[in-house]
């Protein structure tokens, strides 16, 4: 038996998975985010430990014979986010997560010091609001007290590392997110650590994500029920997880998942990042592969916005009919023609990350007219979420990987239509997968690697991961998506400046 946990944002889940890659049980337990102040993330590291604990204890009372087999445990974790812990190892302050807004100075600082090109050769990426570095900066200038206390500098998911075994550890998937970290060489870059003064003690040892480093110590063992002295490997970032836990191993597969917020993901057997730095350049969990990865913030959250506004009619009749309300939005929207009749949706509903980078970029029906139905406009809305994921592709493809096979997860992946529209629109075979476990399927696979399971991630990807069924492009549709996929492409930097001033305006109106 294999154990993932998966540290996410609005939860633990753990899965117990045997060696031929069959789910046994598997486990949930949530817990909140906190927001002190407009635009702040943060979470209780100790909520997450709680929350391992609770999952772990329910799946071993799910199957008390077979978690007594677990030989390794694997990590998966929300990535970017910071823990900082005093000289005995206690949480300084709540720990500041990805989607926190917080540094946009000291972003601005750091691409001032370093100036972009040069760091886009120290660490392959860019400064922005929700990675770690920026967090240590602001965590110097506004709360001073705390940084003078703080020793060690963790990632979520190498919190609950350390309390389950002691060890301070982290890997070089979400070590990549950090901005403090060599992605190239698959090392902390010393050189950016010394120019900002950061001490180099602050960060743990770095490992390969299959390599063990560390077990589980008695007392953890006490608090979650597992055996004490069970290895558990480096792990991976949530989004590396995913991709091996969908079985995204090598360059020219595509990951797109359509969850809450959209990413792209594309492995890369060469350090190709994008100079533009629109899309991010991290470390796979697979030894010696990178991968390319944009990431959209309001993906189905596009269509959840439009069913809560606008979908009140089917959200009643939906309740009626026993049926989802999305179901029949979408039986709507399949109504409507390829390209909706000339209008385009702009998912910008919460500013945009990839590939804009833009936190006042703004959502938008562009080209309206009296013969639009609501049937156009959930099509416009599915369909713009596509083109911002097929522009991030469309991106990646420029650098030189060569993506052509699209494997589809996420809550919209079920959808029929859309794997359609992502089949058309990005010019790709689309698979989709018999089940979707999300990261901690991932995690346990790389614990599968580390501890001899499988001899390497294509062996265990080959156990545990099957496509259940492939979307080809429609020659016809990919046509004429072409035309609208350029204009939408256009759209953006026309109206930048516009949504800049909507910005300004909403903001003076609170
Ligand atoms: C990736 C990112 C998110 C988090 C979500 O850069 O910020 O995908 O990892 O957990």
């Amino acid at each position: 038996m294999l154990l993932g946990l998966d540290i996410g944002t609005t939860g633990v889940k753990g899965l117990l998975v045997e060696d031929d890659g069959k789910v046994l049980a598997s486990h949930l337990s949530e817990y909140a985010l906190l927001s002190p102040h407009p635009g702040w993330a943060e979470q209780e590291p100790e909520a997450w430990w709680q929350a391992t604990c609770e999952v772990c204890q329910a799946l071993v009372e799910k199957a008390p014979a077979e978690s007594k087999q677990i030989h390794g445990i694997g990590l998966s974790g929300q990535m970017h986010g910071s823990v900082f812990l005093d000289e005995k190892g206690a949480v300084v302050r709540p720990c500041i997560l990805w989607c926190d807004g917080r540094t946009g100075a000291e972003c601005g600082e750091i691409i001032e010091h370093f100036g972009q090109d040069r760091l886009s050769r120290l660490t392959c990426n860019t400064a922005l609001a929700g990675f770690t570095l920026p967090k240590v900066l602001w965590l110097q200038k506004h709360e001073p007290a705390n940084w003078a206390r703080t020793r060690k500098l963790l990632l979520p998911k190498d919190y609950i590392r350390y309390r389950l075994t002691g060890q301070y550890a982290a890997e070089v998937s979400d070590a990549a997110g950090s901005l403090m970290f060599d992605v190239t060489q698959r090392r902390w870059s010393d050189k950016l650590l010394k120019e900002l003064d950061i001490p180099r003690e602050l960060l743990p040892e770095c490992f390969e994500s299959s390599d063990v480093c560390g077990e589980v110590s008695a007392e953890a063992a006490r608090a979650t029920g597992l055996g004490a002295g069970t290895p558990a490997v480096g792990g991976g970032a949530d989004n590396t997880c995913g991709a091996i836990g969908t079985g995204v191993i090598r360059e020219g597969q595509v990951l797109a998942s359509l969850g809450t917020s959209g990413v792209v993901f594309s492995p890369s057997a060469e350090v190709r990042y994008d100079p533009q730095q629109r899309i991010h350049f991290f470390c796979h969990s697979v030894p010696g592969l990178w991968y390319l990865m944009g990431c959209m913030l309001s993906a189905g959250n596009s269509f959840r916005w439009f069913r809560d506004q606008l979908g009140q009619a089917e959200i009643a009749e939906a309740g009626r009919q026993g049926k989802d309300p999305y179901a029949l939005l979408t039986a709507l929207a399949e109504q409507a023609p390829v390209g909706s009749e000339g209008l385009i949706f702009q998912p910008y509903l919460m500013g945009e990350r990839s590939p804009h980078g833009d936190p006042d970029a703004r959502g938008s029906f562009i080209g309206l007219s009296n013969r639009h139905t609501k049937g156009h406009l959930v099509r416009a809305v599915l369909e713009g979420v596509t083109y911002g994921m097929a522009e991030m592709l469309s991106i990646m493809r420029d650098l030189g990987v060569p993506a052509d096979r699209v494997r589809a997860t996420g809550g919209g992946a079920r959808s029929p239509l859309w794997r359609q529209m992502l089949a058309d629109i990005m010019g790709a075979t689309v698979e989709s997968l018999a089940s979707d476990e999300g990261p901690a399927l991932g995690a346990a696979l790389i614990a599968g690697v580390g501890t001899g399971t499988y001899h390497d991630f294509e062996q265990a990807t080959a156990t545990a991961v099957r496509v259940a069924g492939t979307t080809e492009p429609i020659h016809e549709n990919q046509e004429r998506y072409g035309e609208y996929f350029e204009l939408f492409k256009q759209l953006y930097p026309t109206l930048r400046e516009s949504f800049h001033r909507l910005s300004r305006l909403a903001r003076h109106q609170e």
